[in-house]
């Protein structure tokens, strides 16, 4: 296949941050996303409706001067002393499509995140009665748990008792990297679903050491072994509706990420649906492409599909070594390597 018309795809979950960097955040995911989850995790975490109002008015802003535009949902923040009515405010509010669990520590900006999950079973109970939708960062911070376990221990000790005591809360499980993360969507109801991103496809953990230690292919959950990869992939290509896309793209500056303690995230934004389309395309399954990025979250979300389309064509391509971001530069997902799709209209 030489050229492939889908429906135009939405991500669910994106990080865009702020300032100079959300413009170019901006810059690149509208390029042919309708829609995209937008994560709170800023350095100030959008906690409140009021909030994320400011948030969402900035990268409205960010997008005015854009060839083309997407439609920002956006999550607030859960900390330990969020309210009923909080929830209430959130159910109600028109921009808002979810609550973002981050146990605290567990990734970029989660210092004011969830650090007694059970405590916030009463606020669990609110969302489910509001029908407010749950998205989860799934790792464990406990530093005895090896950071390859951490969200198979998550799964078993917090996401297993939430869903069972929550039967109708609708949970996103975001970026699964495990196997046990796949069987656990699986196992459970048609209210736990999970988003799969680009980086978690296409690299395992080897990718991490090859030839050297690369920071730019660390992120949060930690690339896992190649068993957990094929699993992934699996259930990328399965045509499951709880799978879809969430590319959790994640601008860092070169000069954060190659530290003496760099931070997590890789960023894909400016060719995510093309790296997915080469997976798809190198498991035989272009076919199923459409439902994985432009179906099955929308309809998870409760949400109508786009009405337009993008093409698809499968065209070589050299990724950048490196995209200006903000006042600085970042290194992005598969910088100076060829891209075997290209979309043509975006
Ligand atoms: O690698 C990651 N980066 N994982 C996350 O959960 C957060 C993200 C970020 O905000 O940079
Ligand atoms: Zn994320």
């Amino acid at each position: 296949m030489k050229e492939l018309v889908i429906t135009r795809p939405d991500d669910w979950h994106v990080h865009l941050r702020e300032g100079a960097v959300l413009q170019d955040a901006c810059r690149d995911l509208s390029r042919y996303f309708g829609r995209a989850i937008v994560m709170p995790n800023l350095s100030t975490p959008v906690t409140n409706v009021a909030l994320a109002e400011e948030y969402y008015a900035k990268i409205k802003d960010a997008m005015n001067l854009l060839p083309r535009q997407f439609s920002p949902l956006m999550t607030l923040y859960l900390t330990d002393k969020t309210s009923n009515q909080d929830i209430i405010e959130a159910a109600q509010s028109e921009i808002v499509y979810g609550m973002k669990l981050y146990p605290s520590g567990a990734t970029t900006n989660s210092q004011s995140g969830v650090v007694d999950t059970q405590g916030l079973f009463p606020i669990f109970e609110a969302m489910q009665r509001e029908k407010l939708n749950l998205m989860i960062h799934g790792e464990v911070t406990d530093h005895d748990i090896d950071p390859f376990d951490k969200e198979k221990v998550f799964i078993d000790r917090h996401l297993e008792p939430i869903t069972r005591e929550f039967p109708e809360l609708k949970i996103a499980l975001e970026h699964i990297t495990t196997k046990d993360a796949v069987q656990f969507i699986l196992d459970s109801g048609d209210n736990v679903a999970s988003t799969i991103t680009p980086h978690h496809l296409v690299y395992n953990r080897s990718d991490l050491f090859r030839g050297g230690i690369k920071p730019h292919l660390y992120c949060l959950p930690i690339l896992k072994r190649s068993s957990h990869q094929i699993a992934l992939l699996d259930a990328a290509i399965s045509g499951n509706p709880k799978f879809f896309l969430g590319s959790d793209s994640a601008p860092h500056s070169i000069q954060s990420k190659e530290s003496a303690c760099g931070c997590a995230g890789i960023y894909s934004a400016h060719a995510a649906l093309e790296f997915y389309a080469d997976v798809f395309d190198q498991m035989n399954s272009l076919d199923k492409l459409e439902g994985f990025a432009s179906e099955f979250g929308a309809f998870f979300y409760g949400l109508p599909k786009n009405l337009d389309s993008i093409t698809l064509i499968r065209e070589d391509w050299k990724i950048p070594e490196k995209l200006p971001i903000g006042n600085e530069w970042l290194v992005p997902m598969m910088a100076k390597e060829t891209a075997k799709w290209k979309v043509a209209n975006p």
